[in-house]
């Protein structure tokens, strides 16, 4: 069974290697990397942190003890303006709902805290993280041509509460 919690610096290594191999899906050459980030690297964009302006937390969904999925977001605090930095699920676990329960927790976390919306982004070359974000009710707000990649757009999203 799947469940869902906040992520934990122990989690750090399995993380790395769930959003090198979900970000391969769809980059593929282009990817940064040749290899998962190393386990620091991913547990300093994932830990908790808060301050006066900003506060970041990272949920994980795990099966039989494996990390299947991870989700990192955050919240400016005076804005009421969140920001789903990234997700991802392990290819063979994708399709199955991981990434809506990643979601949830995360949804649950904008909305005990007077979120006004959240933002994200999504490559035209990922339709099927597009047609993810529009079922969590996100919509495109705006396309940015030849963004991180020449001949690739950008789309904006949004996702108001
Ligand atoms: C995008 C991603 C996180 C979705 O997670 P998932 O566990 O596969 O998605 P779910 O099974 O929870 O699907 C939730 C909804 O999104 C839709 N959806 C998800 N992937 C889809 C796809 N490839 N094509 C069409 N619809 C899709 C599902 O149909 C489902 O719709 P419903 O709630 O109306 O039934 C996952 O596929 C992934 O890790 N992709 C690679 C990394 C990535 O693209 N990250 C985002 C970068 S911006």
């Amino acid at each position: 069974m799947v469940s869902v919690r906040e992520f934990k610096p122990e989690d750090a290594a399995q993380a790395s290697v769930v959003f090198f191999e979900s970000f391969k899906t769809y980059l593929k050459e282009r990817m940064e990397t040749d290899a998962p980030r190393p386990a620091e690297y991913t547990e300093n964009l994932m830990r908790y942190t808060i301050n006066e302006d900003c506060e970041s937390i990272s949920f994980v969904a795990e099966e039989d003890g494996r990390i299947v999925g991870c989700i990192t977001v955050n919240l400016a605090l005076k804005r009421g303006l969140g920001c789903l930095v990234r997700i991802g699920v392990m290819p063979g676990n994708a399709g199955k709902g991981i990434g809506k329960m990643l979601f949830r927790a995360a949804d649950d976390f904008w909305k005990k805290r007077q979120t006004r919306k959240v933002r994200t982004c999504v490559s035209s070359i990922n339709p099927g993280a597009l047609k993810f974000y529009e079922s969590c009710g996100f919509h495109v707000e705006a396309t940015l041509k030849d963004h991180f990649f020449p001949g690739v757009d950008e789309h904006q999203l949004a996702l108001f509460y």
